[in-house]
């Protein structure tokens, strides 16, 4: 069983992970940046651990990753702005990887974009800085040295999703319920042969298990 840091605890994917995770017999310890979000975490089972991973240095990550073995990160600006995309969705998994290197945390997930997001329509300059600031976080995180996995979703939907995906090294572009992202992390998690991989993640036909387990290699 691991002790999982989760950033992003409070988000779509985040709060539908947490019971996934606690169902499998682990430990979440949830990074939150709004004090009044501590007892909701308290209530899902969760640690709270406050702070807003903007402001937060390594040193204040490192001490709070401390006891953990994996870590999940799911935050995102979600479209609030340049510099808030630049410090939490390029900035935050750097953050992370560089604390974990300093605790010895084993393994990182990282939540990123599918790389045809937006590509058959006009997108902003906005949007284009978004997918850029995760692929920067995507190559820090590949170039760690850690263990990782890199999960690039399809466009998210709110919906918890039937637990049926199509999960590849390279897929079509196609929608991706929040819950299903969480099912698809939480069954990873308890896969830790597979790593060093990135892998794009959309709804399908296969039942995460099934997905999960046609990804191991050899
Ligand atoms: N939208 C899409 O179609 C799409 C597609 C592919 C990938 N993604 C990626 O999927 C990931 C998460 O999706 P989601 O649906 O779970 O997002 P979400 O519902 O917007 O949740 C974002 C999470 O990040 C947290 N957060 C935001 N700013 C923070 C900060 N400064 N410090 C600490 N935590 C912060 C939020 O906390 P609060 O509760 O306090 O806001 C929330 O827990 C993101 O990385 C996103 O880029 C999105």
């Amino acid at each position: 069983m691991s002790d999982i840091f989760l950033i992003g605890a409070t988000g779509g994917i985040g709060h539908r992970l947490v019971p996934m995770l606690i169902a499998r017999g682990h430990s979440v310890t949830g990074l939150h940046r709004k004090p009044e979000q501590a007892d909701t975490l308290r209530e899902a089972g969760v640690l709270p651990a406050l702070g807003d991973i903007m402001e937060l240095g390594v040193d204040e990550l490192e001490q709070m990753l401390k006891g953990s073995d994996v870590a999940v990160f799911s935050a995102g600006a979600a479209g609030s702005g340049w510099d808030r995309t630049t410090a939490i969705d390029g900035d935050g998994p750097l953050k992370l990887i560089e604390a974990a290197r300093r605790t010895g945390l084993k393994r990182i997930y990282l939540v990123s974009a599918f790389p045809e997001a937006g590509r058959t329509r006009e997108t902003s300059e906005g949007f284009e800085h978004y997918m850029q600031e995760k692929k920067r976080a995507d190559a820090a995180l590949a170039a760690s040295g850690l263990d990782y996995v890199i999960i690039r979703p399809g466009t998210l939907q709110h919906a918890d999703g039937d637990g049926k995906v199509s999960a590849g090294r390279a897929l079509p572009y196609g929608n991706v319920a929040r819950g299903n992202v969480a099912a698809f992390i939480a069954a990873l998690i308890d896969a830790p042969d597979i790593r060093q991989e990135i892998f794009e993640l959309t709804d399908g036909e296969t039942s995460v298990s099934d997905a999960v387990a046609a990804l191991k290699r050899g």
